[in-house]
């Protein structure tokens, strides 16, 4: 794994940046893992400006968004989909068809132990030659996508959030009891079985999770741990978020 510390939160998300557009500007069809929230939002306006400049073009590139909220249409303000048009796919010239949401694969559910699976999603990304490079936020409880503590399953599923998802996420809503209890999710192997992640953590409110993610063992309690021994893995800081290690 490698670590990158950068000063602030706008050269952190810069880097990343460049990250996206170093792969695409070498491969015109790549595949990206997208994530929505406040962390990647910078990421996505660098890259919209380099697609300005005519530095980069996404005509060719396709994009699987790691989960979508249950119960909300995909043209609701929260919906991560709106999120995704709004802040990147309607100002570059990918094309809409290229751009994959897991609520869209929900034809086929299978029941594994107690999740709702549905490996339409996986398969539609392992088809499209998988996904090479990932971003990755992290949630206050260490959860990557809504795969939440103590509740891991492998492939694209249903999730139950977390009572401290629910309650980060209600700065969206009118109040917490308008956010959707229920997600579909990308899982822990779903996202592992990406060729490059980088994961991105800004702010103080961040630093006891980096700090735990990076000093736990491998557990469900903290998701994030499970896929710190990937074998393409850069966690990018800003000082802040990095401001709790080695203490
Ligand atoms: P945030 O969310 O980017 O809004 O902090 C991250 C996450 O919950 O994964």
């Amino acid at each position: 794994m490698k670590i990158v510390v950068k000063k602030t939160k706008e050269e952190a998300s810069a880097y990343v940046a460049e990250l996206f557009s170093d792969l695409i500007k070498s491969k015109k069809n790549a595949v990206l893992g997208l994530a929505t929230g406040s962390t990647p939002l910078d990421v996505y306006a660098n890259l919209v400006q380099k697609y300005e400049k005519g530095e980069i073009s996404f005509k060719d590139v396709k994009a699987f968004n790691l989960d979508e909220y249950i119960g909300i249409s995909p043209t609701h303000e929260q919906s991560y989909k709106y999120f995704m048009n709004v802040n990147l796919f309607d100002k570059v010239d990918i094309n809409p068809e290229n751009c994959k949401i897991p609520s869209e694969f929900v034809d086929h559910p299978e029941q594994r132990g107690n999740f709702t699976v549905y490996k339409d999603y996986d398969e539609a990304i392992y088809l499209a030659g998988g996904i090479d490079l990932q971003i990755l936020g992290i949630g206050l409880d260490g959860h990557i996508a809504f795969n939440e503590p103590g509740e891991i399953s492998d492939y694209t599923h249903v999730a139950v959030l977390d009572q401290s998802t629910l309650e980060a996420n209600s700065r969206f809503f009118d109040s917490i009891d308008d956010v959707p209890k229920t997600a579909v999710s990308m899982g822990i192997k779903s996202i592992y079985n990406a060729k490059k992640i980088v994961l991105l953590a800004l702010g103080e409110n961040k630093a006891n999770i980096v700090k735990q993610m990076l000093e736990s063992a491998p557990t469900g309690q903290i998701p994030a741990t499970l896929i710190m021994d990937h074998i393409d893995l850069t966690v990018v800081l800003d000082e802040a978020a990095a401001s709790k290690l080695n203490q």
